[in-house]
């Protein structure tokens, strides 16, 4: 069975109590426990960690590395904006790599329009809520087939 990293980001352990308007009111446990459901309708399993740590986001994508994880679904948070290294990182690993907002970063502040990370991910979802990871599981069960 292919296993699937979902890595959360800075601030998203907040989720359900951070601004709700933006954000939604589904907390990150909500949004684990869909995906694990979901994972099992498409014979993946996954396996979901948070950091508000970069070097632990990093640490986690290396593991994955090691361990041969199939895919990869991130939102990255803030670091989407300005983490070179989660970028490198992200370049590095063999796995495709889904990157993945609540929000839709364009529409917002002007700083949020940019993501480090894009160039180098599978591709992105953004702007769907908690739908979103959803859909990058479902685009990583048709990438792998
Ligand atoms: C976010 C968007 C980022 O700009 C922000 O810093 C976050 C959450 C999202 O999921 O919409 O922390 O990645």
């Amino acid at each position: 069975m292919h296993k699937v990293l979902v890595l959360h980001g800075p601030n998203l352990n907040l989720l359900g109590q951070r601004e709700p308007a933006i954000y939604g009111s589904e907390t990150l446990a909500d949004i684990d426990q869909r995906l694990r459901n979901k994972a099992l309708e498409l014979s993946l399993q996954v396996e979901s960690f948070q950091s508000n740590s970069e070097g632990e986001l990093l640490d986690a994508l290396h593991r994955g590395m090691r361990e041969g994880i199939a895919g990869c679904i991130f939102n990255p948070g803030a670091y989407t904006h300005y983490s070179i290294a989660l970028r490198d990182a992200v370049a590095a690993v063999p796995f495709p790599v889904i990157e993945v907002h609540l929000s839709n970063i364009y529409t917002r502040e002007p700083f949020r329009s940019h993501s480090v990370i894009a160039p180098v991910a599978k591709g992105q979802i953004s702007g769907f809520g908690a739908v979103g990871y959803e859909l990058a599981l479902y685009a990583l069960h048709a990438q792998l087939g």
